[in-house]
């Protein structure tokens, strides 16, 4: 393989183990961080997600705790849920797994959690705050990627960052951050779509290419340049009948080919994943943070 492979998981490792400092810090001031996650039907994907999340948290010391739901809870019932731990002040943060049953409206959703709970970064407040470049929480899994830069020193400053996908929660946020006149970022980025003409010729000018639209293998050898940082957000589930479960998890670059070709690679699973999940654990010691007015001693002082 060419490719420098980008570790999500020791990038991970690394993060959480600053997270799980802070939050000895926070319980030796009385302050108990704690995450609520509400998780409605019975997505086996979701619930995959949502018992890696109670998971990490308990190993870094943040009380995690799961609202499972029937899929056939109405608005008003969900409402009043995220209502009531609005108003808990054990409460830091809340997170309630998408995507959500047809007949309930997620936007709804989104905008009744407290702003300061948010800990997914999807309310309008936080999205205006980011786009403004004065975030409070950060979007988990642009963060996470911008964490991967900082950590194998990759320079984002005068780079043209080509992103496949325009979601509100991987692509718009991702651009928003790399747009930002500030360390990390600076970058020039074309956010493509499914409307975007020339798609390859476009991947090929990339000096880092972020992959985020759902498509297996969609990202090939001959779409990136010999020098080219490339992110793999996708993960898909794609049929193998041989795989224990009779699927494999695979993301939206061609990882083969593609590794032989570009300078970095992130891998799925074990990339950009690991460091989602890590950034929400920073976001809830964040909230945590902010809610209880609690300031890091600033180290000069004794
Ligand atoms: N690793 C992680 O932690 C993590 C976190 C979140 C998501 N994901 C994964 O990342 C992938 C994307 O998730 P998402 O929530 O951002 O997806 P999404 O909401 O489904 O959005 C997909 C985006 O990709 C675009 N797109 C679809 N097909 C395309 C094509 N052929 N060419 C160009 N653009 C195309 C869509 O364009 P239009 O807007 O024109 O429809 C849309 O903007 C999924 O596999 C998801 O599971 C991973």
């Amino acid at each position: 393989m060419k490719a420098l492979l980008l570790d999500g998981k020791e990038v991970s490792a690394r993060l959480k183990e600053k997270v799980a400092v802070q939050v000895d810090r926070l319980k030796e001031n009385g302050i108990y961080p704690r995450l609520v996650v509400i998780l409605v039907g019975d997505d086996p994907a979701s619930a995959v997600y949502v018992r890696n999340k109670a998971r990490t948290s308990e190993k870094l010391g943040i009380q995690s705790e799961t609202i499972t739901l029937k899929s056939t809870i109405n608005e008003e019932e969900l409402l009043a849920y995220i209502a009531k731990l609005n108003r808990d002040d054990t409460v830091h943060g809340i997170l309630v797994q998408l995507p959500l049953p047809q007949h309930i409206n997620a936007e709804k959703i989104i905008e009744a959690i407290s702003p300061d709970k948010d800990v997914d970064c999807f309310h309008p407040r936080n999205v205006g705050l980011l786009m403004l470049g004065k975030p409070y929480l950060l979007p988990c899994t642009p963060a996470g990627i911008v964490e991967i830069f900082k950590y194998y020193k990759i320079e984002t400053s005068g780079k043209h960052v080509v992103i496949l996908g325009r979601s509100n929660i991987v692509g718009k946020p991702m651009a928003n951050m790399l747009v930002q006149k500030a360390a990390h970022a600076n970058a020039t980025v074309t956010l493509a779509h499914s409307r975007t003409k020339n798609i390859k010729a476009l991947c090929r000018q990339a000096d880092i290419l972020i992959a985020a639209i759902g498509k297996a293998e969609f990202v090939t050898a001959d779409m990136v340049n010999g020098d080219a940082v490339v992110i793999d957000v996708g993960i898909n589930r794609v049929e193998a009948p041989d795989a224990p479960r009779g699927y494999k998890l695979s993301g939206d670059v061609d990882f083969v080919s593609v590794s032989e070709k570009a300078a970095a690679i992130t891998p799925v699973p074990g990339g950009v994943g690991p460091m989602t999940i890590a950034m929400l654990m920073q976001n809830t010691v964040t909230a945590a943070k902010h809610l209880s007015n609690f300031r890091e001693k600033d180290k000069t002082e004794k």
